[in-house]
């Protein structure tokens, strides 16, 4: 059966229905954390069964000429991929590209493992179509995810996205450079077959003041990284919360240096954003936004940051993303891949699947033939 038949339009739609009716009524009452765990267990489980991981592949994986391209040398048979943060754990990898993803990031992974935050970390704002979320790099650090992939084949781009170890002891600049060093040079070493680093500078629940964004210090921090001579492109994992004078200084001393893009962005921080449910903000106090908060200031990054350094940098749109539209938006803007994390929760295991199908139309439709021609159609 060919992606694209009256088949898999119908198994999609029939999935986004029940998910959003039914499926993610029963999620949607049991703790969020726990749930993320099962699901991402079960997901895991099911990649690992050959026959369940081709039957989704034969409903669910995208093939598409139209949405196909090589960037810094990496084949992406779909943009639409699964953002940091939600596979913390190396566990999805076998089933992500059956769910019709096109890329994966694993992540953030630090250099030591960290418990996470004091909880709760995790909850649903389902009015604002939002997560809150206070995790600070939980994960297990490199050594063991680093162990556990050793002998992974990956069938779609998996990368690795790296961050600063999350302690509350205090920690100098230098030490926190070093400590993330350390880390890309473990994953460098590896010989594991993944394709590309985020290097996260942005996470918004981290202890100490330990910052990247003050002009000398992200100077330090992409030399020493930049200096190890990576063999794997790096992106940038950028913040949405700076203005666009801060963004401009920090994209100006990041095209300095052998990064090949950036991500925009990460969560939002603005409790008075103007997407967010009043009455929802006040009953969650600690932790930061995810889903449509995100959006309007990703968007408008993507497009500041395209208009100054298309040329240079790649651009990977994130931020607010539940439909095919919203995809098509960031890349319209200048995105030349999009990914997303809260619109699965939201909208279904399909999506990534949906998006697609969806893009696929929205080219067709505005005469391109290949996403290569959309990206940045309206930021000329
Ligand atoms: C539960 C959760 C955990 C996250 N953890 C990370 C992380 O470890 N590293 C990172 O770069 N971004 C992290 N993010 C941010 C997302 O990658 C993404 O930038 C943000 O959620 C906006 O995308 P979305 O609206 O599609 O969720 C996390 C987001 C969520 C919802």
């Amino acid at each position: 059966m060919q992606f694209g038949s009256k088949m898999n339009k119908f198994f999609i739609e029939v999935n986004h229905f029940l998910y959003k009716h039914a499926v993610r009524r029963v999620f949607f009452l049991c703790n969020s954390e726990l749930m993320h765990d099962w699901l991402t267990a079960g997901g895991e489980l099911i990649g690992n069964i050959k026959i369940l991981k081709n039957l989704l592949e034969k409903l669910l994986r995208y093939k598409n000429k139209a949405l196909e391209q090589s960037l810094n040398g990496i084949f992406f048979e779909n943009p639409v991929g699964l953002a940091a943060g939600f596979d913390y754990q190396a566990r999805l990898t076998k089933i992500t590209p059956s769910l019709g993803f096109g890329f994966e990031t694993i992540g953030t992974i630090t250099n030591k493992p960290y418990s996470g935050n004091p909880k709760p970390r995790l909850a649903r704002l389902v009015k604002s179509r939002s997560l809150l979320v206070n995790k600070g790099f939980k994960n297990q650090g490199i050594d063991k995810i680093l162990k556990k992939l050793k002998l992974s084949n990956f069938e779609i781009p998996v990368g690795i996205s790296i961050g600063k170890t999350n302690t509350t002891k205090n920690t100098t600049q230098n030490e926190a450079v070093k400590d993330v060093v350390d880390a890309f040079k473990k994953a460098e070493n590896s010989k594991i077959k993944f394709s590309y680093y985020e290097l996260n500078i942005s996470c918004p629940n981290l202890y100490g003041n330990i910052s990247f964004y003050p002009s000398e210090n992200l100077l330090k921090l992409l030399k020493a990284v930049t200096g190890l001579g990576l063999k794997k492109p790096v992106f940038v994992k950028m913040p949405i919360e700076k203005t666009d004078r801060e963004i401009l200084d920090m994209l100006k001393i990041i095209s300095q240096f052998p990064i090949n893009g950036v991500i925009f962005g990460n969560l939002q921080k603005n409790r008075e954003d103007p997407s967010l449910d009043k009455e929802e903000v006040k009953m969650n106090k600690v932790g930061y936004f995810s889903g449509k908060p995100t959006e309007k200031r990703s968007n408008e990054l993507i497009k500041l940051a395209y208009k100054r350094y298309g040329k240079k940098l790649i651009i990977i749109g994130c931020g607010g993303i539940f439909n095919g539209k919203d995809a098509y938006t960031k890349i319209r803007l200048g995105a030349s891949l999009v990914q997303f994390i809260t619109g699965l929760v939201f909208e279904g295991p399909q999506l990534a699947a949906q998006i697609n199908l969806e893009l696929s139309g929205l080219l067709k439709k505005d005469g391109f033939q290949n996403i290569k021609q959309a990206i940045g159609a309206d930021n000329k």
